[in-house]
């Protein structure tokens, strides 16, 4: 299969912070800034692969510097590297104040995306270019990530075995 430039899946978000959005300390909700970052992140991976994609896991999110009621949150995304049917995608979202303009990087994610066919199955997807410094660095440390979230799903899989279990003995008493 062919090969997709790493820029190719680049998607840019910005979107000012309103009252919905923010909690009683006039900051954005962490729920609201992890949806944003799955919006933009699954967006990237389906200009990469061009089929319909869903989240297969989304690793841990940092919160780095709170994002601030009427500031502007700014996120880019692409595809970092991919396997067979999934891609990695990487997320920085950056804080813009809406007074002075000034940015910082709020909180970063890698998300797995997988690209599924019309019957839902899983379908294999383009390698990625990387160009930039940034885009080789993260291409070439992937598979260490990869081998890490391939453990943690095998937890995920063993602990949701184990307390569905547990949920069908609780509903018996
Ligand atoms: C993700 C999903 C499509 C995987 O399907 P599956 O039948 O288990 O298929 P496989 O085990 O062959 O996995 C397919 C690929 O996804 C990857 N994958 C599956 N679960 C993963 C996870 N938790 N983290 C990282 N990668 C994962 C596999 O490594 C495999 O990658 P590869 O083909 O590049 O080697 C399926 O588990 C699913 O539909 N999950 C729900 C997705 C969803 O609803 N997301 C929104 C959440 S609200």
């Amino acid at each position: 299969m062919d090969k997709r430039l790493a820029n190719d899946s680049l998607t840019i978000k910005t979107a000012q912070i309103l009252p919905p959005d923010t909690n009683a300390y006039g900051t954005l909700f962490g729920g609201k800034l992890m949806a944003y970052i799955d919006d933009v992140a699954l967006i990237a991976a389906v200009r990469h692969s061009r089929h319909t994609c869903v989240t297969a896991s989304t690793d841990s999110v940092d919160f780095l510097a709170p994002v601030k009621l009427g500031d502007f949150v700014i996120l880019e995304a692409f595809v970092t590297s991919t396997h067979k049917t999934s891609m990695e995608v990487f997320v920085k979202a950056l804080t813009e104040s809406f007074e002075t303009g000034e940015k910082k990087v709020c909180a970063t994610a890698f998300l797995t995306f997988v690209a599924l066919n019309e019957d839902d199955i899983p379908i294999p997807v383009p390698g990625v270019i990387p160009e930039s410094p940034q885009q080789l660095e993260l291409f070439d440390s992937a598979s260490l990530r990869r081998k890490r979230r391939s453990e943690k799903r095998r937890q995920s899989i063993r602990m949701a075995k184990e307390f569905s279990g547990e949920i069908i003995k609780r509903k018996e008493r």
